[in-house]
């Protein structure tokens, strides 16, 4: 089983973006903290990010065909793309929606996700260790 971990935009500036919210770990980081993780739990990851919707409509459309888990940490697209929202409703594994910052504790239009309803669980606020979290979820709970 290969979990794909999608990023979208934004993501890839992690470190340098706005690190009083998203802390000093880079994307290089990140994709070493999931592969290290995966190891650990015997978990095939592959991390993705882009920042273009269409690029993410269709790593999604892959997850569904090939029935992969996803962790999507969509960034802004979760307050309103309709789109990805509809190619992650497709999905038939599990979908761990996550947000590095506690979105719940910011403006008022990042309370609002169009995904939130449709994902297997949602993970905001613990930073990047929201990744591990959601990895050993799904290595617990693999079928
Ligand atoms: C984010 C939160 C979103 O509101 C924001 O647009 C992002 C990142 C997070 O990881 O905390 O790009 O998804």
């Amino acid at each position: 089983m290969t979990v794909l971990v999608l990023n979208g935009p934004n993501l890839g500036r992690l470190g340098t973006r706005e690190p009083s919210v998203y802390g000093s770990t880079t994307y290089a980081d990140l994709v070493r903290l999931c592969a290290e993780t995966g190891e650990e739990l015997g978990l095939g990851v592959e991390v993705r990010q882009t920042d273009h919707e269409g690029e993410m409509v269709g790593w999604l459309h892959e997850a569904a065909d090939a029935g992969s888990p996803v962790v999507l940490n969509a960034g802004a697209w979760t307050h309103y793309s309709i789109a990805v929202r509809d190619a992650a409703a497709q999905l038939s594994a599990p979908l761990i929606e996550l947000h590095i910052s506690n979105v719940h504790k910011r403006e008022a239009f990042r309370h609002h996700s169009v995904l939130s309803d449709i994902a297997t669980g949602v993970l905001a606020g613990f930073g990047v260790d929201g990744y591990r979290l959601a990895l050993r979820w799904l290595a617990d709970n693999r079928g």
